[in-house]
Order: C-alpha cells, then structure tokens, then sequence
C-alpha cells in the first residue's frame, strides 16, 4: 500500500460555529462571499456570514444554481478579478463550494476557464478558499474537487487541485434544518455511495480503510432507517443532522480511499443523466449503482461478501453477494429512491443513446477501478437500468 495523505481543511463543528469565520481570514482582506439562490437569506445563515465579517470588506455573488454552471461562476470570475479579491467565502452546499473552487482557480488564469476542467489548464494557484457548508453530501467543504457544467453543451466535468480545497470549513448541523426532506435524502444516498465507490473493489486487506468504510456505511444506513421516525424538534432531530453532516464530510475527505482502489463509474454515468436531464446528482447515483455493481460482480463478489456481513448483518452463503445488492437497492427503496431510468424526455432508448454519446464526448470509454467499463458495458448497465 502507497499513498500520500493529506487533509489541511480546519473543521469547525456544531451550533453556533460560523461566528468562527473572523478567525480564519485576515480582516485586512477582501471577501467575495458566494451562495446560492437565496435559501441562506431566509434561514439566518446569510445574517450570521453578515455578523462575523463585519471587521471586514467584502462583496458579494449570489445565484450560484444546482450543478453550478460555467456560464454563472465566471460573472463570479470577473467580480473576483475586478476587485482584487483575496479570499473566497462559499456558504451553501456542494454546488455553490464547487462553484467557488472554479471561481477561486479561474481568477487566477488568464485563459477561458472551461481549461480547467478539460485539463488544459493545470490548477497550481488560486484565491483561498472557505466554506460554510448547508447540506451535508458531497464533502466538497474539505476535498480538493469541484464539478461544473457547461450549460451550452450539457457537459459536466470535474477538476481536482489541492489550491482550491478550503482552508476551513464550518459545519453546524442546525443550518440544515430548513433543508427539504428531499435534499436530506439526496445527502444520505450520495456520501452512501462515495463511500461505496472506495470501498466495494477488489479487497487490498486495508484493513483500517476498510473498517472506517464499514462504519460509515452502518452509520449511513442508520440514519436512512430513522429518516421517517426522527422528531426535527426534539434532540434525536439535531444528532440525526450532526451525525449526516459528519458522515459525508468523512466519506469524501480521501481518507478511507487513501491507497486503495477506486471506482467511480456510478459517479461518472450519474453526472450525464445530471447533464442531461437535470435529475438530482444523489438521485443520478441511485439509478445506476445496483445495476452496475451486478452487471460488475466478477470484480466485485469478495468485497460484497464483506460487506453484506459487515454491514447488513447478512448470513453467509453463495448468493451472498446477489443479496447484499439487493439490500443496497431496497435501502434506496426505503428513501423513495428509484433505481431505474425514471427522468428523462424521450424514450428510454433514446435516452441510453444520448448518455452513451455524452460518455464517449468526454472521453469515459474506460471507466471503473480496472478501467474496463467500456461504452459497450455502459450500455449493458444502463439496460439493466430500464
Ligand atoms: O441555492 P439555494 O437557495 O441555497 O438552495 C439549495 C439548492 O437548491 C438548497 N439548500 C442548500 N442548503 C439549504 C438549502 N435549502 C434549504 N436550507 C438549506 N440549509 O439545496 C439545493 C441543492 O443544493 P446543492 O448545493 O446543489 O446540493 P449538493 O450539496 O448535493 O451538491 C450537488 C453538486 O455537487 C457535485 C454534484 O455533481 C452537484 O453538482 N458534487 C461535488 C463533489 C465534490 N466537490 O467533491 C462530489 C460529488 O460526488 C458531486 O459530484
Ligand atoms: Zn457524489
């Protein structure tokens, strides 16, 4: 086993935390504060931001829309340049952090910032960045990744650059409360499967990556199982918020995907039907992985073995793997989370095609931790998907 781990990203966690931000960014700089599309001005989050830099200059950038688009983030571009910003605060979820990585890199480029995220241009520099995380999913408040999407084409690409992954990041569980309770799902199923693609590959014996893996996922599973019965106002309601925002921070902060291998595809297919037809990133997710993880069963039976033991309690056998699958899609199930083709314009092959066609535009002709997902087996997945 090799790898190289390394995670700067001050976490700020529980009630009361954004006060904190002052701390981390010298008031002798500049602010461009970044966030969505106004769910921050009616749940107080906004007010608090507004508080804790009051020794300071800021300005800001609002409108950052769900799988935040180029088109949007470079009128962000141009503010950060124009003022001479020095440090980007992203308060809001996985996209409006997302869309400040991009802004934070593309300000300090010269070129068209799309190179960012065809891999043109390798990030080396860009404006610091901090979070104030609203929606617990992606881990974006302490990874180095951010997705972004063209809106003129429908392309949807991810970069990577350790300059962009935020210096701090606040987490306070109480700012998830005006969240919808699809959007609370949508969190549950997204680090469930980040968690899923560095952990169901070929077994490594990395045992400590392993057994943090398995605790996130029965944690993960946990919370899915009191999603109905949890009371919002009562305590059961904040350890349910607290334990989701710790989650899926821990489920992509590289940690349990430190040297062992990754997959990705589940991921990679899920960002075109985004792409394409809008459908929710964590929703996206769901419709692709049972079937992808039975059309790849060779690959993956030992590892599926471990985990339906491990995680669902399942007795041993020689189906045991087909079982923990379907335990993964009636988990789903049990969220009112499809598992098949369900959001889409045309018919359904139609639909294949057209995801077929964005895969091989973008180069995903061998996905997967063997890198043997080839269009042909993409399209054997996405059939099984109808
Ligand atoms: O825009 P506002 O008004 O804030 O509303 C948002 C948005 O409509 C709302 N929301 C967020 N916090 C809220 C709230 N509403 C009420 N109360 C709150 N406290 O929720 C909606 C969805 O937000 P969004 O940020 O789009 O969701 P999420 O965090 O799931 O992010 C999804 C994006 O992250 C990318 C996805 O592809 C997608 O573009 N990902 C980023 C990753 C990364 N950087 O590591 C990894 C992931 O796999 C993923 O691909
Ligand atoms: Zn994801």
């Amino acid at each position: 086993m090799e790898f190289s781990f390394v995670n700067p990203t001050h976490i700020r966690f529980g009630k009361g935390q954004i006060a904190t931000i002052s701390k981390h960014i010298p008031s002798n700089q500049k602010v461009l504060v970044i966030y969505g599309g106004g769910s921050i001005k009616r749940n107080g989050v906004y007010d608090q931001v507004v508080e804790a830099l009051k020794e300071h200059t800021w300005v800001e950038f609002s409108g950052v829309e769900p799988n935040p688009t180029m088109e949007t983030m470079d009128k962000a571009v141009t503010i950060a340049k124009q003022e001479q910003i020095d440090f980007i605060l992203a308060v809001g979820g996985g996209s409006v952090i997302d869309g400040a990585k991009y802004v934070a890199a593309a300000a300090c480029y010269d070129g068209p910032g799309w190179d960012i995220l065809t891999g043109k241009q390798r990030v080396s520099k860009a404006t610091p960045v901090g979070a104030v995380l609203t929606l617990a999913a992606t881990g974006s408040e302490s990874n180095a990744g951010a997705v972004i999407t063209r809106a003129e084409t429908h392309h949807k690409l991810s970069f990577f650059a350790p300059a962009v992954r935020p210096q701090f990041a606040v987490l306070d569980p109480d700012v998830m409360k005006t969240l919808p309770e699809h959007q609370l799902i949508n969190g549950v199923v997204d680090a469930w499967v980040h968690v899923c693609e560095q952990y169901i590959n070929t077994p490594t014996g990395a045992i400590v990556q392993d057994g943090y893996a398995e605790a996130l996922l029965r944690s993960l599973h946990t919370l899915g199982q009191q999603f109905h019965q949890r009371d919002d106002t009562e305590e059961s309601g904040d350890q349910w918020r607290a334990n989701l925002m710790w989650s899926a921070n821990q489920a992509l902060n590289g940690l349990i995907g430190a040297g062992v291998p990754q997959d990705w595809a589940t991921h990679m297919i899920g960002h075109e039907l985004t792409a394409l037809y809008g459908v929710d990133h964590g929703r996206s997710l769901a419709i692709i992985h049972p079937s992808l993880l039975r059309h790849q069963m060779a690959d993956k039976r030992a590892k599926l073995e471990q985990m339906g033991q491990n995680v669902f309690g399942l007795t041993a056998g020689d189906d045991l793997a087909e079982r923990t699958v379907d335990a993964i899609e009636a988990f789903y199930h049990s969220l009112d989370v499809a598992t098949q083709l369900t959001e889409h314009t045309e018919g359904k092959e139609q639909a294949i095609e057209n995801i077929l066609g964005q895969l091989e535009a973008h180069r995903m002709v061998k996905l997967g931790e063997n890198r043997t997902i080839t269009l042909e087996q993409s399209r054997e997945i996405l059939e099984m998907a109808v």
